[in-house]
């Protein structure tokens, strides 16, 4: 990362810390001088806006959990002591828990992108798996998150979900009581979910910042999918990206405050605003939105451990998706019939989350399953063969040629003409 930097210390103080641990020219190179494709379009910044809202996420949950308690006893008064009595703790509350849904558009968004421009083809595979990783690291911090409040989704949410464990052949009942810490969904298991709950995140941090170091090694993906070929191809990361991010941020925090200050229950669940009861079932366990296609490819198998494996699968055919896509040509603009499988794709998904909302019965397990199906197809059929039956579009040249060609194929704006030296 700290090779783009054309840092030079000034001060005695500089150069004596450069000589010793050369941090700044580290973050000159990572986000000053990093030399970034200069077509990038607002698909890119939504890993800046993740790093806004994990960095939210952090500070708003850190502040909760001096309130909270972690106990079946208090837990659910705890909440509504935050929510009435401390100061400004319904603002905590709402922003964190509105926070977690923010998190899940954005990086559904960021995810999409990088189907739809091939960034986790070679040679980004490896930002692309430690994506999936930290995909599957957040979800597991915002269902353990959804317990803490301890209401009746929270607890039957954790108790749909852990004995789905009690599937896996031999060992499940052994594991499920290990996750429970005990014989039921209860104190131990709250203690311990929320001791994870707070953990995770900052593992996701981690990993996000070995994330960024992969395609910083890389260099970035583009709109084209043209590897950057001379210097007129990219442009410093600061100001043009610096600036980028930071409007597109603000956009993004509108659409938070709008959801944070005026439909705060929107994306929530009205049952978990009443205690936890394990003699009370919910006519309908759903988990949040975020997690619905998942819940739906789950329930689409009539088998309980079946269903474990297909929603697991879902995941885990994301992590060998830079193999499965045979097309040499990696953004979706220059893939006529990969775009139209694309969109495809992507209503399939939203189907899926709509079923998971839905009752398990009737026409909606049918419609589940056949979704559930198209899912898997698509990356296990139509992306390998694809990439032999398509005929995509010439590429350009280069980004430049790309970007002239958009703008009438004419001198950049600005450009002075070469002096006619005969
Ligand atoms: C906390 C979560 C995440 C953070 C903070 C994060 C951050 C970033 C940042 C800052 C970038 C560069 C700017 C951009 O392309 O938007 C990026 C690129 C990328 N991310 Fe993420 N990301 C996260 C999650 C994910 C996930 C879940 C995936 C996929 C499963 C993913 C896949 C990628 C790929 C493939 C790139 C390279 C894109 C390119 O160069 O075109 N990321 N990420």
């Amino acid at each position: 990362m700290a090779g783009h930097s054309n840092y030079v210390p000034q001060s005695a103080a500089a150069k004596w810390l450069e000589a010793r641990l050369p941090v700044i020219s580290l973050m000159r190179g990572s986000f000053v001088d990093f030399p970034t494709p200069k077509n990038l379009n607002y698909w890119w910044t939504f890993g800046g806006i993740l790093f806004f809202v994990l960095v939210a996420q952090i500070l708003t949950g850190v502040v909760l959990a001096m309130h909270y308690t972690a106990s079946t006893a208090a837990g659910f008064d705890s909440v509504e002591h935050i929510m009435r009595n401390v100061n400004f703790g319904w603002l905590l509350r709402y922003l964190h828990a509105n926070g977690a849904s923010m998190f899940f558009i954005a990086v559904y968004i960021h995810m999409f992108r990088g189907m739809y421009y091939g960034s986790y083809k070679a040679p980004r595979e490896i930002s692309w798996i430690l994506g999936v990783i930290i995909f599957l690291i957040m979800m597991a911090t915002a269902f353990m998150g959804y317990v803490l409040p301890w209401g009746q989704m929270s607890f039957w949410g954790a108790t749909v979900i852990t004995n789905l464990f009690s599937a896996i052949p031999l060992v499940g009942e052994e594991i499920r009581t290990f996750l429970w810490g005990g014989f039921s969904v209860d104190n131990p298991t709250l203690k311990r979910f929320f001791s994870l709950h707070y953990l995770l995140p900052f593992m996701i941090f981690g990993v996000a910042l070995l994330h960024v170091w992969a395609f910083h090694t890389t260099g970035n993906n583009n709109p084209t999918g043209v590897q950057p070929k001379s210097k007129q191809d990219t442009v410093p990361f600061h100001p043009y990206y610096t600036v980028k991010d930071l409007f597109a941020i603000i956009v993004f925090m509108i659409l938070f405050a709008w959801f944070a200050f005026y439909v705060p229950n929107y994306m929530g669940h009205p049952d978990n605003y009443i205690e936890a009861n394990p003699l009370v079932t919910p006519a309908h366990i759903v988990p949040e939105w975020y997690f619905l296609p998942f819940y739906a490819i789950l329930r689409a198998i009539p088998d309980k451990l079946g269903g474990v494996v297909a929603m697991f699968g879902s995941i885990a055919v994301l992590f060998v998706l830079p193999w499965l896509d045979t097309s040499k040509v990696r953004s979706g603009t220059f893939r006529p019939l990969f775009k139209q499988f694309f969109w495809i794709f992507g209503a399939v998904c939203v189907g899926l989350g709509y079923l998971g909302a839905q009752p398990a019965e009737g026409i909606y397990v049918i419609l589940a399953r056949i979704l559930t199906a198209y899912y898997f197809a698509h990356f296990l059929i139509i992306l390998p063969l694809l990439g032999f039956l398509e005929k995509p579009k010439p590429l350009p040249a280069s980004i430049s040629e790309a970007v002239l060609a958009k703008s009438g194929g004419g001198q950049p704006a600005g450009a002075v003409a070469a002096p006619d030296t005969k």
